[in-house]
């Protein structure tokens, strides 16, 4: 099964769970829950942050939740894409994240708070196309999978740090972000992260 294909199954089975919690609280307090509901999804709209639940999400998976109309990627990564994200400095346009969209607390190899948790704007630095994720494909040497963007051949490896030789001009943007918990995520602000 392809990351995209276990990436479709958990967002169905995200979808149906909160559809299950919506539906108890229409059923017990329905006009409360509407007067709730609707300015909620305007505040989303205007750019608030959002919590994502990442307690389901196994090593390996990736959900996408979506902050300021944009795609934001939440990424577990195993210890083995991990280790793919040393050693390769050298094929990548900014290894060291410089030019990047990102906050100060992810400058760091992994690009994120914690190593295992990736949460990046999923969409390519060239022209705006949503790549694939792609872990443990090799299109070339040097390169050992991550992002592949299909509309003109971006690749991007498992932090979203782009290839040399590529369209896209720079990695992918990290949102802010910061862990409410060790299972909730907070996308779009990050108050009180060192
Ligand atoms: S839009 Fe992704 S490579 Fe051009």
């Amino acid at each position: 099964m392809s990351g995209d294909e276990v990436d479709l199954g958990r967002r169905r089975m995200i979808t149906g769970a909160t559809a299950v919690t919506g539906g108890v609280g229409a059923a017990c307090v329905a006009v409360p829950f509407v007067s709730y509901w609707e300015p909620s999804v305007a505040a989303q709209a205007a750019g608030a942050p959002v919590e994502v639940d990442i307690s389901e999400l196994r090593p390996g998976e990736k959900i996408t939740v979506e902050w300021q109309r944009k795609p934001v990627w939440v990424i577990r990564r195993t210890e083995e894409e991990l280790a793919t994200l040393q050693g390769h400095e050298d094929s990548l346009r900014d290894p060291q994240s410089e030019e990047s969209d990102q906050p100060d607390y992810v400058a760091n190899a992994n690009r994120s708070l914690k190593p295992e948790y990736l949460v990046m704007i999923g969409i390519c630095t060239h022209l705006g196309c949503s790549p694939t994720f792609d872990p443990g494909r090799e299109l070339e040497s040097g390169w050992s999978g991550g992002f592949f963007c299909p509309c003109h051949g971006g690749k991007y490896d498992l932090a979203g740090r782009v290839l040399n030789g590529v369209p896209p001009p720079k990695n992918m943007a990290v949102p802010p972000h910061r862990y409410l918990s060790d299972t909730v995520i907070l996308v779009g602000e990050d108050e009180g992260v060192a």
